[in-house]
């Protein structure tokens, strides 16, 4: 599939729905407690993009996925299913929130602390956000892809850090995840060169130990091999003229 290029009216189309995600994830902040179970968060985001938005949320029923958001907790990657799992003091828990608005799709999710967590929760909640924000800082037409995975790649590697490489970045709008790939790890000078008009995520997995991961036997749920810790931020990211906009920024985001 080529990459698409969004006309003025898509675009406007992309900030609603990008809008719409970012403010799911401002809306569960206070629900990310201990004793609260990522069923529970998964039932108060859908009746929440269904019933106040009047969007759709893109993960249920995708591919078979059987809930409405993603929730990955300590050393899951990314992709986790809501269940009866409670969450507890100190866990760190990533929320994935998609929404389809429109026919567009809005793509976000952040690291939650539970409680008080360890240093070391923090200090890879805390990567992984810079990993992202590097990339998201390069964005403008004329820039390749490869320049910013290795950017990326190159931060969290100085912080002793591993990328995930088995999942990536995606291109996005009609569809949830479109061409291009966009790697976190890579080389200059390589890959796709961004143009106005393109839509897509970065969201780097960031393992305070080692890169290999391993699919859960439910077939989603994507754990880091040795159990270390892991994070993920995501934002949906459209080229301007001139540079970039962040789709789902939240107020108090900034860095
Ligand atoms: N939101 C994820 C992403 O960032 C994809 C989740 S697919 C699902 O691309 F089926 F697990 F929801
Ligand atoms: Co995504
Ligand atoms: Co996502």
């Amino acid at each position: 599939m080529p990459v698409t290029i969004k006309t003025p009216e898509e675009i406007e189309k992309m900030r609603v729905a990008g809008r719409l995600a970012a403010d799911v994830l401002i809306m569960i902040e206070e629900h990310v407690r201990p004793g609260v179970s990522t069923d529970e968060l998964d039932r108060i985001c859908h009746d929440y993009i269904v019933n106040v938005q009047q969007a759709i949320p893109a993960p249920l029923n995708y591919r078979g996925f059987p809930k409405s958001i993603c929730t990955s907790v300590n050393h899951q990657v990314c992709h986790g299913i809501p269940g009866e799992k409670i969450l507890r003091n100190g866990d760190i828990v990533n929320i994935d929130i998609t929404v389809i608005k429109d026919g567009f799709h809005g793509d976000t999710s952040k690291m939650f602390p539970v409680g008080t967590v360890k240093p070391a929760a923090e200090r890879v909640s805390r990567i992984a956000r810079e990993c992202m924000m590097i990339g998201i800082d390069m964005v403008k037409p004329g820039v390749q892809l490869g320049d910013i995975g290795f950017a990326i790649q190159n931060h969290a590697e100085a912080q002793h850090c591993s990328i995930v490489r088995e999942y990536c970045g995606h291109g996005i709008g009609r569809e949830f995840h479109e061409d291009p790939q966009v790697l976190h790890y890579g080389k200059p000078g390589t890959g796709l060169t961004l143009q106005e008009g393109m839509c897509f995520t970065i969201e780097p997995m960031v393992n305070i130990g080692k890169r290999q991961v391993k699919l859960l036997p439910d077939g989603w749920t994507v754990v880091t091999k040795d159990h270390s810790l892991s994070a993920q931020w995501e934002h949906t990211i459209l080229v301007t003229a001139d540079g970039h906009e962040i789709l789902t920024t939240r107020p108090g985001d900034e860095p």
